[in-house]
């Protein structure tokens, strides 16, 4: 894996319009499901760690589909960063911020994107020397308008909101000056998934190229 190129957060957010957040509870999905994605030309991929099947499922697609960057979600503790880490995933999303799983991703070779939802959080990642956050869950928690009101006293950082985001109002976000891309778990319906329906995957992935800045 230490040939690999790495990425930083902001690489990850620019690369295209839509992070996928896939939960997986099939290893013999990973590959097909990775593979549709990237004929979509949607290449971040984030894979929960929500399921028993997670790592496999990372360490699947790290190891056969090289056009892929597999990432790992929900990394809530320094195991799960060092567990994603060695399965392959070369990025790193967290629900929530702390500096314990800041430094691991550190340490651990990920790029990190952590979840906030206030301004205290954004200020804790900030003090870590982290300005690129995901915004989470952004309909619960404000929507557009609080990433308008967090543009003034936090002009320096940038959101990929995640968590109520859809193909429908993808776009109102991505207006905004302070949001590189949106996260969303809409490209990989769980039904598309048991009925091996990749062409789907790949048409929603496509769909999404239309959202680009
Ligand atoms: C998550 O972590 O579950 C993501 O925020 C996905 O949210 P969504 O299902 O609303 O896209």
């Amino acid at each position: 894996m230490s040939n690999l190129p790495t990425f930083t957060a902001l690489q990850v957010m620019q690369d295209a319009p839509v992070i996928p957040v896939i939960v997986l509870n099939d290893v013999a999905h990973a590959v097909p499901m990775a593979r549709a994605l990237v004929a979509g030309g949607i290449r971040m991929l984030e894979v929960t760690l929500r399921t028993p099947q997670a790592l496999a499922c990372i360490e699947a697609i790290a190891r056969e589909v090289p056009e892929a960057v597999v990432g790992a979600g929900t990394v809530r503790s320094r195991a799960d960063a060092q567990a994603a880490a060695n399965a392959g995933a070369r990025f790193a999303v967290s629900p929530g911020y702390t500096s314990a799983v800041g430094q691991a991703c550190r340490d651990f070779g990920l790029a990190l994107l952590p979840g906030v939802a206030t301004g205290s959080e954004i200020m804790m990642a900030q003090e870590d020397g982290l300005s690129q956050l995901k915004f989470f869950p952004a309909m619960q928690a404000g929507g557009p308008a609080m990433l308008k009101a967090w543009s003034g006293p936090f002009f320096d950082v940038q959101f990929c909101p995640t968590g109520g985001v859809t193909l429908q109002n993808a776009s109102e976000f991505l207006a905004l000056p302070n949001v590189v891309c949106v996260g969303g778990s809409w490209l990989v319906p769980a039904e598309a998934m048991a009925a091996g329906d990749w062409a789907r995957v790949t048409a929603l992935a496509q769909a999404t190229q239309a959202l680009r800045k």
